[in-house]
């Protein structure tokens, strides 16, 4: 099992260039097999959750090409099954989209019920309430979503709660349904606005996307495109955050500024030094960190992907700081970790107050999740001493070489799989 070792205390600098939104991407894979000819999109994400959608969607018949790592060639036309069920598909939460895509397309789909990380109850009642309500009829059997419909016809939704997940995949199927639907209190995130764009290219009518009413008139047939998914916003933060808990100075590159407002007001908050670019921020970390109050809200509110990552950047900042985790119940399980690492943070129901310390010292973590794991890496690189993150599977899942990104900006981060490599990862560093 791979994990990094990191010695950590040297302030990150230098420049790091951003890959293109895994969030988006994997909805935008679902999309682009709705149609009967060739959709390219680029700045692909090299990640391992994109792997596996671009596998699922080949298991059933889509012709994928990868010209090169960060482009893929998708064409929908040989689909020969609308049942997607594998022991990888099980493991991501994105599998749900391919049930918009193809109900939109075929009228009906049978996809394993998802998984992605265990980051609290993660329901799809919304996505299915949708469905229904453009006339779908959705059954759960053995472990996958069989769904079937007639005809889909356009309907006004109101979703109870804002969800990227549900927007999206209502958005797929209705693209494609007879008439108008109306999506209410829909998810603003840049990649529903992206996954609307990618779908109008191919011959949707789709507005409003990025504001919380969608409107779609269905069309009878989507076409080929090309398309380059927009920067993604959290693998921003990440470096932008550990550039604040190491006191660096680093320009991250191929941004939206726009995208990262709220990312960036707390770093301010915190004392930081913040310049925007047109495509790139620069953050300067030389002044001492500061405590400050945050809670997670849909977009454009703080992203509760971006949590964890803050949690350490308070965890050594002066005073008391609290996170109120207000979009999933099981976020902060990455606090006991941290705490083996010298962190004060009590976590009482959904806030985690932080009492901030000093310095963190190196310890043997694992990472629970995605987030959580680039957060303790983070930490790591923060700390005195080296660290030694197991489980960094979940991270790959979302980061694109992270460790040579790290690395590059002067981090002293290696990834191993074994006792012996970790020795002589110590060696080299001494
Ligand atoms: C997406 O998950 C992202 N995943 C998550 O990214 C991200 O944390 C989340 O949006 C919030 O921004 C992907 O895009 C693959 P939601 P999603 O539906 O769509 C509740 C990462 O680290 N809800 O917006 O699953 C839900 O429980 C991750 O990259 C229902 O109650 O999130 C949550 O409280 C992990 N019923 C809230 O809505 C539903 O049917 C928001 O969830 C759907 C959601």
């Amino acid at each position: 099992m791979d994990q990094y070792v990191i010695k950590g205390g040297t302030p990150l600098t230098g420049e790091v260039e951003i890959g293109g939104a895994k969030n988006a991407a994997l909805a935008i894979i679902a999309a682009a097999v709705m149609a009967d000819e060739t959709v390219t999109i680029e700045n692909l994400p090299d990640v391992r959750d994109i792997n596996v959608m671009l596998k699922a969607i080949e298991h059933i018949g889509a012709i994928v090409e990868r010209p090169d790592r960060h482009t893929v060639r998708i064409n929908g036309k040989y689909i020969n099954t609308v049942n997607v069920d594998d022991e990888y598909i099980r493991k991501i939460r994105a599998s749900y989209y391919l049930l918009g895509a193809l109900i939109g397309k075929y009228k009906e789909a049978q996809v394993a019920l998802p998984g992605g990380c265990a980051i609290g109850a993660r329901p799809i009642d919304l996505h299915l309430k949708g469905f229904r309500a453009l006339g779908v009829q959705v059954d759960i059997a053995h472990g996958q979503v069989i769904a079937k419909a007639e005809h889909l016809k356009g309907t006004h939704i109101y979703l109870d709660k804002v969800s990227v997940g549900a927007t999206i995949n209502i958005m797929m199927a209705a693209a494609l349904a007879e008439g108008r639907t109306i999506i209410e209190n829909a998810a603003k995130e840049p990649h529903v606005v992206d996954v609307a764009n990618l779908l109008n290219r191919m011959g949707a009518s789709i507005r409003g996307a990025g504001t919380d009413v969608i409107r779609i008139q269905g069309v009878q047939k989507l076409y080929k495109t090309d398309y380059t998914i927009i920067s993604d916003q959290i693998e921003a933060g990440t470096y932008m955050y550990a550039a604040a808990a190491t006191h660096g100075d680093v320009l991250v590159k191929n941004v939206i500024p726009k995208h990262l407002e709220a990312t960036s007001a707390k770093l301010i908050e915190v004392g930081c030094e913040l310049k925007e670019y047109d495509d790139a921020v620069r953050v300067i970390a030389k002044n001492p960190l500061r405590h400050t109050q945050v809670t997670t809200l849909a977009y454009p509110g703080f992203p509760t992907d971006m949590q964890p990552q803050m949690g350490v950047v308070l965890g050594i900042a002066h005073g008391t700081s609290t996170i109120t985790e207000s979009i999933f119940e099981n976020r902060f399980k990455y606090v006991d970790e941290l705490n083996k690492m010298g962190a004060n943070i009590k976590v009482e129901s959904n806030i985690a107050i932080i009492n901030g310390v000093e310095k963190y010292s190196g310890a043997r973590v694992s990472a629970p999740d995605l987030r959580a794991g680039a957060a303790l890496v983070i930490a790591g690189l923060a700390a005195e001493g080296i660290t030694i993150v197991d489980d960094i599977y979940y991270i790959e899942r979302g980061y694109e070489r992270f460790e040579e990104k790290l690395a590059s900006l002067g981090g002293l981060i290696k990834k191993v799989s074994s006792e012996k490599e970790i020795q002589k990862f110590k060696l080299m560093i001494s």
